[in-house]
């Protein structure tokens, strides 16, 4: 026998009021971490070519961009740094004066309950654009490890809240642990890119962060598109390696790992929504082809609804100007 009529879900559709009542999944400006592209100069904004309304920002910028995050409700930044030279070893990344470090003073001076996370890679800092030492034409992994730790180092004595390593070499997160802890930074906190695939939806950031690999790709050391199993032996290597929060990147074509990995382990998890995603969207509203507004916050509540606990997003700004309009 069927349960039709007496089984009417639609009875909960019928308002707007009604729709809110029994709505699962809801997002706040609590939810985001805000990305920023620091740069040497002054009075510098640049906007991204392809991410508009993403910009690369000159230190004198950011105390205001930092209020200005804060005042939405946003907790947080994630930064990454354009380097005055570039060099094989990736100096400017570990330097105590580098970009990033004198961006975390300058927005830790500005508005210290802002939360900032230091991107920890090597590749907008050398000149091959790879995140680890070059030898032989291959990206290295145990001679990279003592670069990140000491890059994480700086940061967190420069005042960052939490180091994120991005480069996916093997062993990072148990270095950078052991690297902070033995230089007195035992309370800064790892948020480990623990499954990061090699993606075609970085193209944007690339530009961005003018961090283009001069010779190959990154399917040397970033994830295989196709590996899910693979995905949560990754996040289970870096939580036994201490890492504090966990990640997925990119989010849109991985919403499967974020549910998978949000089952699987109790750590804070964390999605990034990268900048081809972004770029898609503005790129197909630009012409006319999508609503701005919906399809935004349509991506970003699945990313939610998928298990993520925060979402790196460009869209942080905005999605927290609209929740609050
Ligand atoms: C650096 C890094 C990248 C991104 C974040 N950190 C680029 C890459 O791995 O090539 C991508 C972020 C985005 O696309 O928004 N390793």
């Amino acid at each position: 026998m069927s349960v039709f009529p007496q089984v009417r879900l639609r009875r909960l559709r019928r308002s707007e009021t009604v729709r809110s009542m029994v709505r699962e999944t809801t997002l706040s400006p609590q939810d985001f971490i805000y990305p920023l592209f620091v740069c040497h100069g002054s009075g510098v904004r640049t906007e991204v070519g392809s991410m508009p309304e993403v910009y690369q920002l000159s230190l004198d910028q950011l105390a205001g961009e930092a209020r200005a995050t804060r005042a939405l409700g946003i907790p947080a930044v994630l930064l990454f740094g354009l380097p005055a030279e570039k060099d094989p070893l990736g100096h400017e990344a570990y330097a105590p004066d580098g970009i990033v470090q004198q961006a975390i003073r300058t927005i830790k001076d500005a508005t210290p309950e802002l939360v900032v996370v230091g991107d920890v890679c090597l590749c907008e800092y050398t000149s091959h654009g790879h995140c680890g030492v070059v030898e032989d034409g291959q990206v290295r992994n145990d001679p990279t490890l003592e670069l990140i730790a000491a890059t994480a180092i700086a940061q967190a004595e420069a005042g960052a809240d939490i180091v994120a390593p991005s480069d996916m070499m093997d062993g990072r997160v148990g270095a950078i642990r052991r690297g902070l802890d033995e230089r007195g930074q035992p309370e800064v906190a790892i948020m480990a890119y623990s499954a990061k695939f090699a993606s075609g939806f970085y193209g944007p950031f690339r530009e961005a962060a003018d961090s283009t690999p001069a010779f190959g790709d990154r399917r040397a050391y970033q994830m295989d598109p196709a590996n899910a199993r693979e995905a949560m032996r990754e996040i289970a290597q870096d939580v036994a390696e201490g890492a504090d929060l966990i990640m997925v990147k990119p989010a849109l074509a991985y919403l499967d790992l974020i549910s998978r990995a949000r089952e699987q382990f109790d750590h804070p998890l964390v999605a990034y929504n990268v900048s081809g995603e972004y770029s898609m969207v503005k790129a197909a509203a630009r012409n006319g082809w999508l609503d701005e507004r919906r399809v935004t916050m349509e991506i970003l509540t699945g990313i939610k609804r998928a298990g993520a606990d925060l979402i790196i997003s460009y869209h942080a700004r905005e999605v927290s100007r609209w929740l609050d309009a």
